[in-house]
């Protein structure tokens, strides 16, 4: 993966009213190779090499939200669907800002296979990008997102966990699990291990423990692993976050434990109380009732 190795080329970018320095090297078209800083049009994500001519561009677009349908809106938050094969200039657009901030992921993506969740804080100038992630529209991989960006302004305020949550919501209608796509970066990392175990564990504390145990008869598993398969399936199907994902949060928290001649998972409150405080703020909430979708078909 050649760009893997490539020098960062645009040191600054415009957006709106921020202005943001990069992280990554981005492929964008030759013609931007001597740029140090380009302008971006917030709502369209055209972009350009001076300040005039966004200017100029800024009095014709007009744009004031991502173009898509507006799939939720709660209080000043609004998440945009964009389709990549209807929006695909935006989508190739989203992707070229996107990688400036993504360190290992390729971008020669084609657009038309994804869809776009664009995350934006509305007021009486528009609405403005705060974060997105791509989502393939059909995925062998069960994966419910392919990339996430918070825009760094707007880091650490909770959106990441947000948008990781929508993504299961989405799963959740769609009536699948998913799984986000790997690699993941250390912050992406970071921020799914924190929305997993604050997700599984607040589960599991309302149960304390007593996940009720479904038969599962058509696979063979090893007897002492019967009660912990059922369990994780359960969860699994109440989160649609993919068993595996669950199996290695619980094992890194070393919730899963060995007991008279079983694997089980252990739900003393104490030690849950524990874990779910170093897990950090749970982040932004999603409120389903808000969500207008069917899924993409
Ligand atoms: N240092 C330490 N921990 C961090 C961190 C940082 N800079 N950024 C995020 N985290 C961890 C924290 O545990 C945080 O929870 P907390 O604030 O309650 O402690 C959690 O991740 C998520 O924070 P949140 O505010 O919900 O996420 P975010 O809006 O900052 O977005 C990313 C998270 C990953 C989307 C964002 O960092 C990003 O866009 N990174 C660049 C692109 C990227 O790497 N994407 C993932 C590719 S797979
Ligand atoms: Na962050």
């Amino acid at each position: 993966h050649e760009e893997f190795t490539k020098v960062k080329n645009i040191a600054t970018i415009e957006l709106g009213r921020y202005e943001i320095e990069t992280w990554y090297f981005s492929p964008f078209p030759p013609e931007y190779n001597d740029c140090l800083k380009l302008y971006f049009c917030e709502f369209c994500l055209n972009f350009m090499k001076r300040k005039e001519q966004l200017q100029r561009h800024m009095r014709k677009c007009d744009l004031k939200h991502p173009p898509g349908d507006e799939i939720y809106r709660s209080g000043t938050l609004s998440m945009f669907e964009v389709d990549g094969k209807k929006n695909k200039v935006y989508g190739q657009n989203l992707c070229y800002l996107a990688k400036l901030f993504l360190d290992h992921k390729t971008l020669y993506y084609d657009v038309d296979l994804f869809l776009f969740y664009v995350l934006c804080e509305c007021d009486d100038r528009g609405c403005h990008m705060v974060g997105y992630f791509s989502k393939e529209k059909h995925s062998e991989e069960s994966y419910n997102l392919a990339c996430i960006l918070t825009l760094p302004p707007y880091q650490r305020k909770g959106y990441g966990k947000f948008l990781i949550a929508f993504s299961y919501e989405l799963s959740k209608k769609e009536g699948k699990v998913g799984t986000p796509e790997r690699p993941l970066s250390d912050l992406g990392l970071l921020s799914y291990r924190g929305y997993w175990t604050r997700v599984l564990l607040d589960i599991l504390k309302k149960h304390k423990g007593n996940i009720s145990i479904k038969f599962v008869s058509d696979i063979t598993i090893p007897l002492a692993a019967m009660h912990l398969f059922n369990q994780l399936l359960e969860l699994s199907d109440m989160t649609a976050i993919k068993a595996e994902d669950i199996l290695t949060t619980l094992q890194s928290l070393e919730l899963i434990q060995y007991r008279k001649g079983q694997h089980v998972i252990c739900a003393d409150p104490k030690v849950l109380d524990r874990h779910l405080k170093a897990a950090g703020r749970g982040g932004l909430e999603v409120d389903v009732s808000k969500l207008i979708w069917t899924p993409y078909k």
